[in-house]
């Protein structure tokens, strides 16, 4: 049995799991999990054939194609056919092997499929182990918008192999750090100040004992979010720092940027526009730009995208309540709120402040 192993309780309003963190995890997931019934794994094109081995007695697997493009209703019906034709009763025990894709279909399958089956998640992605895993959202994207189709469905355990992160492209595992650097701003200071401190930047390469203390520390900060605030009606919204501007950039890119790296750029935005506002002090922003570069994360918006252009998509995103946006603001870090009202005109002055100035025709 592994040693050295991190073991996070979670408590949600109809339960508890653990969330365990800890190197070569998959190849005990019946023991640890405490799955008795025939397992289900879904897992994608990338990480099957790299971890689905180490994982065995699958009584079924489906491997769905990798990517966004592919967190759609079509791919949860082609599910729900393997599922069928296999057999497969409400014993069974869906397991995700994968990023924050397969992990939010196949919680919406096992959420849905017969009313409902037994669910264990196995986030292979950083992003994945740090936010995407733990919180019981599920869910899959419409041609209108992202996440607009879901269900809470919360696991019966979440095991955090960091072996699989080994095989975890560079830029994945950047994108992921944005989301630590986040939760470090969001209620855990000594987190953000530990990637402040010397000059070590992060990788997947970094050791094993490095990185499950890094995860683990994570998990933390949005376990005690969303055990504060399991249906999102006030808290947890602060898990958004960074998001609206970072969303609104992501849109406006094309998805050429990606979430995380939109989710930095919605960091350095955040802190702009708390410092512009009068919450916090200048210096903020220039620590978290300092952190951000060294994970290998930009800190500038590329000039191409319009200030009023990604104002704009800030108001097609999805958590805007009634109509208004809801910036997640700063005062220090570990201190954020949730700020109702903010001028335009201070929003598309941030905006203009953290663009590129090599390129920008706007500085
Ligand atoms: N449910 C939630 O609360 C929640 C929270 C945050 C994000 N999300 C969702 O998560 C998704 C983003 O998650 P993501 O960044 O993990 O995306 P992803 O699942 O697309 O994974 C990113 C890429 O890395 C690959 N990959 C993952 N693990 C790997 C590994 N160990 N080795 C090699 N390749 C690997 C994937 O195949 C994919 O190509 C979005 O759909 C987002 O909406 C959900
Ligand atoms: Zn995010």
């Amino acid at each position: 049995m592994t040693l050295n192993l991190t073991r996070l309780p979670v408590a949600h309003p109809t339960g508890q799991y653990e969330v365990l963190v800890g190197a070569d995890l998959l190849p005990n997931l019946a023991e640890l999990a405490h799955i008795r019934g025939p397992i289900v794994l879904i897992t994608d094109s990338h990480v099957g054939p790299r971890h689905a081995s180490r994982l065995s007695g699958a009584a079924c697997t489906v491997t769905i194609p990798a990517g966004e493009q592919h967190k759609t209703l079509a791919t949860v019906q082609t599910i729900y056919n393997e599922l069928l034709a296999a057999g497969i009763d409400r014993q069974a025990t869906v397991v995700a092997l994968g990023g924050g894709v397969v992990g939010d279909v196949a919680g919406f399958v096992a959420a849905t499929y017969l009313r409902g089956v037994d669910f264990v998640q196995c986030p292979t992605s950083l992003l994945a182990m740090v936010d995407a895993s733990v919180g019981g959202k599920t869910g899959v994207d419409l041609p209108q918008g992202k996440n607009l189709v879901g269900a809470f469905k919360q696991p019966t355990a979440v095991l955090a192999d960091i072996t699989t992160l080994q095989t975890l492209p560079a830029e994945e595992f950047a994108a992921g750090m944005a989301e630590v650097v986040k939760h470090g701003l969001i209620s855990n200071p000594e987190l953000f100040e530990r990637l402040e401190i010397g000059d070590w930047r992060f990788s997947n390469q970094s050791p094993i004992s490095s990185l499950q203390s890094l995860v683990a520390t994570a998990i933390e900060v949005k376990r005690d979010v969303v055990q504060e605030d399991p249906f999102e009606q006030g808290r947890r919204a602060t898990l958004n720092l960074g998001h609206t501007f970072g969303h609104a950039i992501e849109q406006v890119s094309g998805y050429r940027v990606r979430h995380g790296e939109g989710v930095a750029l919605g960091l350095v935005a955040a802190a702009n526009l708390s410092t512009r506002l009068g919450y916090c002090d200048p210096a903020l922003q220039e620590r978290i730009e300092a952190v951000l570069q060294r994970q290998g994360l930009p800190t500038r918006i590329p000039a191409a995208y319009d200030p009023a252009q990604i104002y704009q998509a800030m108001f097609s995103d999805k958590k805007k309540a009634a109509g208004r946006l809801r910036f997640i603001l700063l005062r220090d870090v570990g201190d954020v709120f949730i700020a109702a009202e903010v001028a335009e005109a201070a929003v598309l002055e941030t905006l203009t402040a953290v663009q590129d100035p090599e390129s920008s025709p706007l500085q």
